[in-house]
């Protein structure tokens, strides 16, 4: 029968296939092809804001499955209305937040979510994140007692374990915008790297004379090695330690990223001494959205006491945090004061 598909690379295929489901968009009466370097995904509406393109295609038809969770858990109706829509896919792994409520049918709700997942293979109730390692308490509520997995986003495999690093699976698109941005032999530095999400991705799509990855968690350090034999790419300095002390001792660097949203700004002066004029910040933010202006006012207060100047070249809000506050991404270009002519 004639399908409308999604025709997309064969390496991103499975990000974009996780996306089409968690958004109820994927037409699950249809299998999937595949066409020479290119995966044909079948879509119930052409309503999708994408950049790629629609085809019409012959493919197998298949019995309908059931793929909301929501519609074969065991538990009151009336508490139904409790079950967050969305929650992460990490590898085999889905994280899940769930109210006091729900409390008493988690492993109900474990065991639905494996159902409707085939290749799922632990569901682990997300309790929060803690500490300066920013690692989940994770509590595993069906499946197997395992949490190590390999993470497939843009075609870079990620060997992690979310019980003991901190990984957002929810970044892919913004890596690989920050990658895009990557010249040819820049010096890079990732200051909170974890198992390098970022930092694989920039050494295996762009050309980089290096990348420095610094990371305060060993078990983060140790997959990141990991994950750089697995990708097998070179350019990659990984790197245990305080990034705030770590980043002196290396050479200027052309762009610095700082993926720590609750506290990037204690290490915003360390890493604007260490930038080169014109090189730029990938900074993110967690703040009320009433006083972004008062955080960017902060830091360029931080640059003009050096005798310097930032230029926000492009803000994001990426996700709403709280009723009142959001997470932000800022592309923050640095130059000399001598390159200011408005000084
Ligand atoms: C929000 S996570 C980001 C990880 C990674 N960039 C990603 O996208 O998955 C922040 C990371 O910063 C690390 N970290 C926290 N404080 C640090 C410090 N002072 N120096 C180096 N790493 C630090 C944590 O261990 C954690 O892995």
């Amino acid at each position: 029968m004639l399908a409308t598909c999604l025709k997309v690379p064969r390496e991103k295929a499975e990000s974009i296939r996780r996306r089409l489901i968690e958004s109820g968009l994927l037409d699950i009466s249809f299998r999937i092809k595949g066409q020479g370097e290119f995966i044909l995904i079948p879509v119930v509406s052409k309503e999708i804001d994408c950049e790629y393109e629609f085809v019409e295609e012959e493919l197998q038809s298949q019995e309908k499955t059931e793929t909301d969770y929501k519609n074969i858990v065991k538990m009151p109706a009336e508490l139904k209305d409790y079950l967050p829509a969305s929650y992460d896919i990490i590898g085999e792994v889905i994280i899940i937040k769930l109210d006091e409520e729900l409390q008493e049918y988690r492993n109900e709700i474990g065991n639905a979510l494996l159902k409707v997942h085939p290749n799922i293979s632990t569901v682990a109730e997300d309790r929060g994140v803690k500490g300066e390692l920013r690692v989940r308490d994770l509590n595993i509520i069906a499946g197997k007692d395992k949490t190590e997995t390999m993470h497939t986003e843009h075609g870079v495999r990620l060997l992690l374990d979310p019980a003991y690093v901190y990984f957002n699976p929810r970044l892919a698109t913004e890596r690989h915008r920050i990658t895009s941005l990557v010249k040819d032999d820049e010096i890079v530095v990732d200051m909170f790297a974890g198992v390098g999400p970022y930092s694989v991705m920039i050494a295996k799509y762009a050309k980089p004379k290096i990348v420095f990855s610094m990371d305060l968690n060993p078990y983060a350090i140790d997959y990141l090695k990991k994950n750089i034999e697995i990708n097998k790419v070179e350019n990659i300095i990984p790197l245990e330690g305080d990034s705030a002390a770590m980043i002196h001792d290396l050479p200027p660097a052309d762009r610095i990223i700082m993926n720590l949203p609750h506290s990037a700004h204690e290490f915003f002066y360390d890493a604007l001494t260490c930038l080169n004029p014109g090189g730029t910040i990938h900074f993110y933010t967690i703040c009320e959205r009433d006083s972004l202006d008062s955080v960017f006012a902060k830091l360029s207060m931080q640059a003009r006491s050096m005798g310097s100047k930032i230029t926000i070249d492009r803000l994001e809000e990426l996700k709403t945090y709280s009723p009142t506050m959001s997470v932000y991404s800022a592309d923050i270009r640095f130059s000399d004061l001598d390159l200011v002519e408005d000084w």
